[in-house]
């Protein structure tokens, strides 16, 4: 078998982009109680992060934005995928927008274009201001409006130069890990109780989108990060116990943008979402694009009689595994499957972008040159599969990687590196690894095949 890093095959006629988010990258804290997000909160509280660190310096972005457009300029991406944090830009999540914050993205934008690289920025990437969460935070349908407000401070800025946006950044993160049990912002443990932020966060998208394209946007979306459930055996139980899990991680999120209506809720024993008139409609006319994360398949069992969530997520049988361990297994046919099958569920399907894909494993602390053979082969092998699908009908249209740059990976703080760039936390030096070489090769490869 040729190793996937030499297939010759590459697909052709793709956008090819590389992401990164702003609290992950940038530093430059708030120091005092101004301008804090429910991430600065989070990572305050003893044993949230797994190393103890801080989002500061990370790499240093804030203060350095130029060798970042260089990095992804060098690529020869069409875009660059950046967060924009609304606890910098609307402080408190009320009232006007901050200018240095606001001139400091509006100047990033002026270099990605003055460098050819487009920019495609994300209103959220999991940054609410704190004042914004204690109000209820997501929980709240009020927030879908303060959330619409910031869109305009942001559109009202940078909306002459941006033309594509994504709103929310996997609102299935924030809904199971930030809400349902507490692994990541803003740390609460409400099981089934958090799904109302499901609908509050899709509503905020949708309420978004309609400012964005008012404000000329040609491209709206937002990006879902969907996993391929897998039963552990072929039992009933297991089949239901994936169902379910299959409800709450992908369909819950994507339906009511594809169909217009959210999965039958209560027929697998969950509790109803807080429609009211009009959402669902709302809802299901705001995207231009449907995107995409995948990073790996979920296997699921049945949960012990009695346990208050009816499935246990388990290490995938007989597949390598990444940085992260059983948690992260490594199945790029699930990719291809996943897509296939969206299609087939939703035969209109919109354009799909993959907004990230990518593996962190263990690499050095120091600048060094990373021959990330494993990562070569994690992208190349999801590469493939996209392509299958795309040869399969699926209308793929955009790949990115995640990550640009190696940063701070939110609860696991510094210590799973996905960078095509390796990043010295103590220097901020960056040093591109073999994969960034073969990256940018591959972009070139591709479009000479257009
Ligand atoms: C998805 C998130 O959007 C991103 O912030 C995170 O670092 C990657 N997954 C890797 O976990």
């Amino acid at each position: 078998m040729i190793p996937a890093r030499d297939r010759p095959s590459v697909p052709v006629g793709l956008r090819w982009s590389a992401a990164t988010s702003a609290f992950q990258i940038e530093g430059a804290r708030p120091t005092g109680s101004t301008g804090r997000s429910i991430w600065d909160d989070f990572l305050e509280r003893p044993g949230a992060i797994i190393d103890g660190s801080t989002a500061d310096p990370a790499c240093d972005s804030y203060r350095r934005p130029e060798s970042d457009v260089a990095l992804a300029a060098g690529l020869g991406l069409d875009r660059y995928r950046f967060s924009i944090p609304w606890a910098r830009v609307q402080p408190g999540g009320r009232g006007s927008g901050d200018r240095a914050a606001l001139d400091h993205y509006s100047r990033l934008v002026d270099r990605l274009l003055e460098a050819g690289v487009a920019p495609f920025p994300t209103l959220f990437h999991w940054e609410m201001p704190s004042e914004v969460e204690a109000d209820g935070g997501w929980l709240q349908r009020d927030t879908a409006e303060r959330f619409a407000d910031y869109a305009t401070i942001v559109a009202a800025r940078l909306g002459d130069r941006v033309e594509q946006w994504y709103t929310l950044n996997e609102p299935a993160m924030t809904t199971l890990q930030g809400y349902a049990v507490g692994a990541l912002a803003p740390g609460k443990e409400l099981l089934f109780g958090a799904l109302p932020t499901a609908h509050y966060q899709l509503l905020a998208h949708a309420r978004a989108a309609t400012v964005l394209h008012g404000h000329g946007a040609a491209s709206v979306g937002l990006v879902n990060n969907h996993t391929w459930v897998l039963p552990l055996r072929d039992t009933a139980e297991d089949h239901q116990a994936a169902a379910v899990y299959d409800v709450i991680h992908n369909r819950v999120f994507s339906e009511p943008l594809l169909a217009g209506h959210y999965p039958d809720l209560e027929a697998l024993g969950l509790p109803p979402l807080p429609v009211r008139d009009g959402d669902l409609e709302e809802i299901a006319r705001s995207i231009d694009f449907y995107g995409i994360n995948f990073y790996n398949p979920t296997t699921v069992t049945a949960a012990a009689e009695g346990s208050p969530i009816p499935f246990d997520i388990v290490p995938t049988p007989g597949v390598p595994v990444t940085g992260f361990g059983p948690e992260w297994p490594i199945m790029p046919g699930a990719l291809r499957d996943l897509l296939i099958d969206l299609h087939t569920r939703h035969p209109h399907l919109p354009p799909v972008i993959i907004g990230e894909n990518g593996a962190s494993f263990p690499e050095p602390e120091r600048a060094a040159l990373v021959d990330d053979t494993d990562r070569i082969d994690y992208l190349s092998g999801h590469i493939a599969a996209v392509g299958e699908a795309i040869d399969a009908g699926v209308p793929v249209e955009e790949y990115t990687v995640w990550s640009l740059l190696d940063n701070w990976e939110w609860a696991d703080g510094y210590t799973q590196r996905f960078g095509l760039v390796h990043v010295d936390f103590e220097t901020g030096e960056r040093t591109p690894k073999a994969s960034y070489e073969w990256y940018r090769d591959l972009i070139a490869r591709s479009r000479a095949a257009s």
